[in-house]
């Protein structure tokens, strides 16, 4: 059996007998030569055919196009002309499969290259993307293990909204209809009473009405949810999880962030400094007298007044109490001044904007009715709800990360679409 290195793992073995496999990343060949350099997930390298050792398959040989995949075996060596520093003299190699011309060629449109998602994914710059976003996950994972939280999942298949009726998506269910997930938190909120300290990450559907570089309709969100926790605490682990997970981004991909022409440095001032609470009236005062936006109290803050804002800030920000008002109906207005809702977003800097959304929750079933029923919504849905409150309710706080809006800052791009495989958006669900 022969024993397959990684592209990397023989560069890190730099010389000797080797056995690669991948796909055809580049070609170009002479009468005499042939040079391929093989992609596999972990690099690229230059691999060098002769003509001399393959007189009877040449012809095969030189046909080999882009994105066939091939087992190869021979001799590596450094090289400094070789792209990336090493070159295998190939002694043996096999077609695994053949590729047709490839249709992802220089310099396409970002629609050609959206309807060949699928094709795409293979590119360095979404490997890069998908790599930065794994090793996000992965981090997230590993913060909550270390804080001794239980991963608990709900439903996807939800009979009530969490964040307003506008933009649930409706699902035929049997004779009844239901909606897809808005959000884990209700559920969460049961699970809290049992398990105490739980995350999760899951798929999160929201029918946006909006064409944005910030929205999708698909998205993952990564949330938390604490029994005895207050608003205050809530923030402080916020912080505390993203921080943990952008070092461990900076530690294991920098070479990806640089790759998108992002400076990892920027990330490394980012994680070392503070990270700012102010309330919602304070932020209104810095629009007011920094930016010229006058903004009254009682309006959620729009993108532009998150932008103009986060000009003064060079790091996330939470900004929290929120005007009760125009909040979701489990956010409890604060005891001392009703109309701010112990509430918070995290806001990115450099024009990203809210990253994190989360609050206290309430435990008034009173007020929550009376929102609810204003919001149109039937009380019997959310019955089971109440009863949490019922049965030795205690103070709890939770909230939801939105992982494709960190990723994007992470990382420095434009368009929320990027950072996930395959993006739903009103216009875009194929492939
Ligand atoms: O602020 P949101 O709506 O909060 C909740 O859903 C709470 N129930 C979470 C909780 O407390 N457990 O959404 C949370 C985050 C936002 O801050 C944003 O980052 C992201 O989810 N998000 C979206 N990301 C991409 N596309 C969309 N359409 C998004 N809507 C929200
Ligand atoms: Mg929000």
């Amino acid at each position: 059996m022969v024993e397959y290195k990684s592209i990397q793992e023989a560069m890190d073995q730099g010389e000797g007998k080797i056995a690669i496999r991948g796909w055809v990343h580049r070609e170009r060949g002479s009468n005499k030569l042939k040079f391929i350099v093989l992609r596999d997930s972990s690099n690229t390298i230059q691999c060098v055919l002769k003509k001399d050792n393959f007189e009877n398959s040449w012809d095969d040989i030189d046909h080999v196009q882009i994105e066939t995949s091939m087992r190869l075996e021979g001799t590596i060596k450094k090289d400094d002309r070789a792209p990336t520093g090493y070159e295998i003299q190939v002694e043996k190699y096999e077609i695994v499969g053949e590729s047709d011309s490839y249709p992802i060629t220089k310099d396409q449109s970002k629609e050609f290259l959206a309807d060949n998602r699928h094709l795409w994914l293979r590119s360095r710059r979404m490997t890069s993307i998908l790599k930065i976003r794994s090793t996000y996950v992965q981090a997230r994972d590993e913060f909550f293990r270390l804080k001794k939280f239980f991963r608990f999942d709900s439903p996807i298949l939800q009979p009530s909204q969490c964040e307003g009726g506008s933009t649930l998506f409706e699902v035929k269910y049997y004779k009844d209809k239901l909606y897809l997930a808005q959000s884990w938190q209700l559920y969460a909120e049961a699970a809290v009473f049992s398990l105490e300290k739980i995350y999760n990450m899951g798929p999160t559907f929201r029918a946006e009405k909006s064409r944005t570089s910030r929205h999708l309709c698909e998205f993952w969100m990564a949330e938390a949810e604490v029994a005895w926790a207050d608003l205050n605490e809530i923030t402080e682990l916020a912080k505390e999880e993203l921080k943990f997970c952008i070092k461990k981004v900076i530690g294991e991909r920098s070479e990806e962030l640089k790759f998108l022409g992002r400076d990892p440095e920027i990330l490394k001032l980012v994680v070392e400094k503070d990270w700012p609470t102010i309330k919602y009236r304070e932020a209104l005062k810095v629009l007011k007298e920094k930016c010229g936006m006058d903004v009254p109290f009682g309006k959620d803050l729009r993108t532009v007044e998150e932008e103009e804002l986060m000009k003064h800030f060079d790091v996330p920000v939470v900004v929290t109490h929120y005007p009760t008002k125009v909040m979701a109906f489990y956010k409890p207005a604060d005891e001392e001044v009703k109309d701010e809702a112990l509430c918070f977003d995290m806001l990115a800097p450099e024009g990203y904007g809210e990253i994190v959304g989360g609050s206290q929750r309430s435990t008034d079933i009173k007020e929550m009715t009376k929102k609810l029923e204003a919001e149109g919504e039937d009380i019997k849905n959310y019955e089971w709800y109440f009863d949490l409150r019922k049965y030795g309710s205690v103070p709890h706080s939770g909230y939801g990360v939105g992982v494709e809006r960190v990723v994007k800052w992470m990382c420095g791009l434009d368009s929320i679409k990027d950072v996930i495989p395959f993006p739903r958006t009103p216009d875009r669900f194929i492939p």
